[in-house]
């Protein structure tokens, strides 16, 4: 069941249109700097992230694991990440964890050598759910041995879940158990693709995470999938109208810069370069990109690393636009936010 439900996930997200309704990245206009005053070639996209130094401050975000098909995109995936040294997540690990048969597709990423990589759990399982009992500390820290993992990203999904008949609709106390795990695992939070506010990322300090990624509305709407696997007409009706629920990616970035001084990943809606600068110059430390990687990462490696490039090429002639040698510059360039963003504000 969960095993065909992550292999829906990919080919819905493979063939339908699975967007959220606006793309917020272009409601963001930069100030062109007419005399960059630098030379293209001084432009480094290097950056120390979370202890480590990596090329590109992009990740490959989670996707996928636990069925046949993903063993392959997980290893293109890690590939790409020791080829490019950047940093890489993987999918749900709970098949694994409940199916020690599906292992091989999460282990292969151990085989790699990675700048850094992110387990993955989702919110809802850290907590009793009906009929289904609570993963533990131990369960997590095996999910990160079977990886040779970093962090571990709990990932938020309740909007997906309550779209689904027999979705994971418990959530009382759950901040107080990530409390308790944060103590022994380092932990990011992560939402996927409805964004954390300015409240939440106080709440998930206070928890303890270490870094958050935001996740927001505007890119992969997983209530857009659940529309497409749901044969169900009320359910239907449900993922429709909530298929644009959420915060957009660049206001999550900035509630949560002004809230909290971790580090903050911008994932959610990027698809290139510009969009890449637009999240960076907003406070973000570094991108992830889920949805744009995935029909490369299904093709091969070669295709993978071809689009990772093309994204930090087009990032290096933002910059180079905007006359900033390194990333942390991004910071300082002027922007204007326009249109549907400026009521956010
Ligand atoms: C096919 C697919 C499967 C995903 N599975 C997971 C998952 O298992 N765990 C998770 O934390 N996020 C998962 N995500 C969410 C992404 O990591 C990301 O947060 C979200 O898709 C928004 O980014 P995007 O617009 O770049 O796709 C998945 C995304 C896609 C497209």
């Amino acid at each position: 069941m969960i095993e065909s439900r992550k292999q829906d996930h990919i080919d819905i997200c493979l063939k339908e249109n699975v967007s959220a309704g606006s793309d917020y990245w272009n409601m963001i206009k930069f100030f062109h700097r007419a005399a960059p005053e630098i030379d293209m070639e001084d432009i480094s996209t290097e950056i120390s992230f979370l202890g480590k130094k990596i090329s590109a401050p992009i990740v490959i975000s989670a996707i996928t694991g636990g069925y046949e098909g993903a063993t392959d995109i997980n290893d293109r995936i890690s590939s790409a990440g020791e080829e490019l040294n950047i940093p890489i997540g993987v999918g749900s690990q709970r098949p694994a964890l409940e199916n020690k048969e599906l292992r091989d597709s999460y282990e292969v990423v151990a085989q790699h050598d990675i700048p850094l990589v992110f387990g993955n759990i989702g919110a809802p399982q850290l907590i009793e759910q009906k009929g289904k009992t609570a993963f533990t500390i131990e369960d997590c820290m095996e999910a990160m041995e079977m990886i040779n993992g970093d962090y571990l990203a709990v990932h938020f999904n309740f909007l997906q879940e309550v779209i689904q008949p027999e979705g994971d609709d418990r959530a009382a106390n759950l901040l107080k158990v990530l409390k308790e795990m944060a103590k022994e695992i380092p932990i990011i939070a992560k939402e996927t693709g409805a964004g954390i506010s300015y409240e939440m990322a106080g709440e998930l300090k206070q928890a303890g995470v270490k870094a958050i990624d935001v996740g927001g509305m505007g890119g992969t709407s997983f209530s857009a999938v659940e529309y497409y696997r749901t044969k169900n007409s009320d359910q239907k009706e449900l993922a429709n109208l909530l298929w644009d629920w959420g915060i957009p990616t660049p206001i999550s970035i900035i509630e949560c810069r002004r809230a909290v001084d971790l580090p903050i990943i911008s994932t959610g809606g990027i698809r290139n370069g510009l969009q890449a600068a637009k999240a960076l110059a907003l406070g973000a430390d570094v991108v992830g990109i889920a949805g744009g990687v995935l029909p490369a990462a299904n093709k091969s490696k070669e295709q993978l690393e071809i689009y990772i490039n093309k994204v930090i090429n087009e990032l290096k002639v933002v910059m180079f636009l905007l006359g900033c040698k390194k990333v942390g510059e991004l910071k300082n360039s002027r922007i204007l936010l326009t249109g549907e963003l400026r009521d956010w504000l």
